[in-house]
């Protein structure tokens, strides 16, 4: 599986006040009509319990420039929000400031599957980041790549 390659997100949410969220590769485009997206979780994640239990997140398309974000919110506990700039989004949850583009979820339906759950999330807001004039964070046989621009 390694050999496929796919971008970095953070999907994020608001515990309480308390933001929470995790490092995400297996994001993907599920439906135009409704909306939805996919994403494949760890059942060992802590985090993801907190962002069912309040049923709506933001997934942040992470830039190159934001390795460093990928791997603080890829460590469980405490420090993942430590020196990342982040903002409420329309659907109030918060969203990594600088990422290329952010959505907004309710969480629509969760599938069991094996060690992982496969949440579907219903997107209800799409924002482009049009300041972020970056590539996209890449991952591919167990490390960041960037994009070797057009063909
Ligand atoms: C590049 C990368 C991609 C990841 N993709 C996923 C993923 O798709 N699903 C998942 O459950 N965990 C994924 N993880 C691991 C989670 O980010 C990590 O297990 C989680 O943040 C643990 O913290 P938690 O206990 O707060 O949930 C990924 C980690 C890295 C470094």
């Amino acid at each position: 599986m390694g050999h496929y390659a796919a971008g970095i997100t953070v999907v994020s949410a608001f515990d309480g006040g308390e933001p929470v969220g995790f490092t995400c590769q297996s994001f993907s485009s599920v439906s135009m009509e409704p909306q939805l997206v996919s994403l494949c979780v760890m059942k060992t994640s802590t985090t993801y319990p907190r962002v069912r239990q309040v049923g709506r997140f933001a997934v942040s398309m992470l830039s190159y420039d934001q390795r460093w974000v990928s791997d603080q919110f890829a460590k469980s506990g405490a420090g993942k929000w430590a020196g990342v700039a982040w903002s409420t989004s329309p659907g109030r949850n918060p969203w990594i400031d600088g990422a290329l583009a952010w959505l907004d979820c309710e969480l629509w339906a969760e599938y069991d599957a094996g060690d992982h759950a496969i949440a579907v999330g219903a997107i209800t807001a799409l924002t482009r980041n049009d300041a972020a004039q970056g590539d996209p964070l890449l991952y591919f046989q167990g490390a960041y790549r960037a994009l070797r621009g057009e063909v």
